[in-house]
């Protein structure tokens, strides 16, 4: 694994190329914040993280606004980065840029 102790904040990932990151970056050990405006398929990525044994949330987000934004960095520190085994310091992906 490539990725432990990471978290990893993903836009865009309840579907598309957002998705397929995901899952890849939660197989490398990553805890994955899944942010999207399309929170079906948001709860559908995370649901087959669990599955396949990974960790993650979904954080409704549009990415173009500034709350909802600070509102997913409080969510993800809250929820994947309180173990001091893991890195407070979020791999970010902008597969939707901010
Ligand atoms: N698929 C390709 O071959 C390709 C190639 C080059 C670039 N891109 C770009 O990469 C990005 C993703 O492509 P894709 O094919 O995975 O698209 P997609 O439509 O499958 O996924 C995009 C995701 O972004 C979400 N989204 C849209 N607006 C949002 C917002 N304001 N806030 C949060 N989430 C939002 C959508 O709900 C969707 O889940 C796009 O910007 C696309 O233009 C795609």
């Amino acid at each position: 694994m490539r990725l432990p102790n990471k978290v990893a904040i993903i836009t865009g990932a309840s579907s598309g190329m957002g998705r397929v990151t995901a899952y890849l970056f939660a197989k490398e050990g990553a805890k994955v914040a899944v942010a999207d405006v399309n929170d079906t398929g948001g709860e559908e990525t995370v649901s087959n993280i669990k599955a396949n044994g990974g960790e993650a949330i979904f954080v409704h987000t549009d990415v173009s606004s500034a709350t909802d934004v600070q509102n997913l960095v409080k969510e993800t520190v809250k929820n994947l980065a309180v173990s001091t085994s893991f890195s407070i310091m979020p791999v970010k992906v902008e597969n939707v840029p901010l």
